[in-house]
C-alpha cells in the first residue's frame, strides 16, 4: 500500500492473492442514447470495463454523469443502444423471460430508493419467500425457509419476529435499506450492483449499510458494484476505481492508485471537494 493512504486494508485480498482473478461481467463500447434529434442524450458513452470475481469496484461521478443508466444496462431493464456485454465468459443473452429469470440469478441490484423497491400490496414475509423460491427452496419444509429467512435478518440486524405481517412502508428507511441486503443475502447473486444505496439514510445506517456490503463480499466472494458521487467513500471500499464524467470513464485503475496519482482533470476535481482523502488522520 502506498504511504499517506488510511484506508482498511485488513478484509481486501491483496495482490499476492494466490487466487486468479476471474472475470464475471464486461462490456465493450456500451452505449445508451436517449430520444433523437435536438432532444439525444448519450447518457453513457462507449464505455469500457471488465469486474473480476470477488471485487469491490466503485463507479464515481456527479449526478448526471450516466451512472444509473448504466446499471439498468447492466441489469437489463433498459435496453444497451450500442456495445456489447459479457456474462460469466459468454455474451449476455436475456432475450427472452426465461433467459433473463436465469440472467437475475446471477445479478442483483439495490438502488437508492428504497421504497420503490418494493411491491406496496406485498408483506414482507412473502418479499423474502419469494427470495428463497427464486433460489430454488420452493420444495424446502416450511420451517426450513422460516430458520433461512431468519438467518437472513439476522446478517442484518433485523428480527424476523419483528417483521412478520407488515408492509414494507410500515418499516424506517434504514429498515428498509437493510431488507433489500437481507434480500440479497438471500438470492445469492454473483454480482450486487449498488446504486448510491447509503444516500437516503443517516450517517449511522450508512456506515451499518457499508460494512454489511463488505461483508457480503467478504464471506460471500460477491462482486459488488458500488455507483456513488462520493469519492471519499468510495475510495473507503473499493479495490478498483471507475471515475465516470458525463457519459465517459476518464478514469481507472487501483484505488490508491487513482487517488493518490490521479491523472484526469475531473478526478482532480472531485478529489479537491475531499482534501482530506490522503492525509494521515
Ligand atoms: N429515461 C430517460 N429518458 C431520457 N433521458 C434520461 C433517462 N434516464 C436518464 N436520462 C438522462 O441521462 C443522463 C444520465 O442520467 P443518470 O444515468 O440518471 O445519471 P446518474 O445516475 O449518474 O445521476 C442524464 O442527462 C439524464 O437526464
Ligand atoms: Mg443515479
Amino acid at each position: 500500500m502506498h504511504e499517506g493512504s488510511n484506508r482498511p486494508t485488513d478484509n481486501r485480498p491483496t495482490e499476492n492473492c494466490p487466487t486468479e482473478k476471474r472475470v464475471c461481467l464486461s462490456g465493450t463500447g456500451v452505449t445508451k442514447v436517449f430520444g433523437a434529434g435536438s432532444r439525444k442524450t448519450v447518457a453513457v458513452d462507449h464505455v469500457d470495463f471488465s469486474f473480476n470475481e470477488g471485487e469491490m469496484i466503485s463507479i464515481v461521478g456527479e449526478s448526471g454523469s450516466g451512472k444509473t443508466t448504466l446499471v439498468k444496462m447492466l441489469l437489463g431493464l433498459t435496453s444497451v443502444t450500442d456495445g456489447d456485454l459479457y456474462f460469466m465468459g459468454k455474451k449476455r443473452d436475456i432475450r427472452t423471460r426465461r433467459r433473463k429469470k436465469a440472467y437475475w440469478k446471477g445479478i442483483q441490484a439495490i438502488f437508492q430508493d428504497p421504497f420503490s423497491a418494493y411491491n406496496i400490496f406485498k408483506k414482507i414475509d412473502s418479499v423474502l419467500l419469494d427470495c428463497v423460491h427464486m433460489r430454488g427452496g420452493r420444495h424446502l419444509p416450511h420451517e426450513e425457509k422460516i430458520r433461512m429467512i431468519s438467518e437472513a435478518c439476522g446478517f442484518v440486524n433485523l428480527k424476523y419476529e419483528e417483521l412478520t405481517n407488515k408492509y414494507p412502508f410500515e418499516l424506517s428507511g434504514g429498515q428498509m435499506q437493510r431488507l433489500m441486503i437481507a434480500r440479497i443475502f438471500l438470492l445469492r447473486p454473483k454480482i450486487l450492483l449498488a446504486d448510491e444505496p447509503t444516500s437516503m439514510i443517516d450517517a449511522c445506517s450508512r456506515a451499518t449499510i457499508l460494512d454489511m456490503l463488505m461483508k457480503l463480499r467478504a464471506e460471500e466472494g460477491m462482486t459488488i458494484v458500488f455507483i456513488t458521487h462520493d469519492l471519499g467513500l468510495a475510495y473507503y471500499v473499493s479495490d478498483r476505481l471507475m471515475i465516470m464524467e458525463k457519459g465517459v470513464i476518464v478514469e481507472q485503475g487501483a484505488a490508491d492508485e487513482v487517488i493518490l496519482n490521479p491523472q484526469h482533470p475531473y478526478t482532480k476535481q472531485l478529489l479537491s471537494d475531499v482534501p482530506k482523502l490522503t492525509e494521515p488522520w
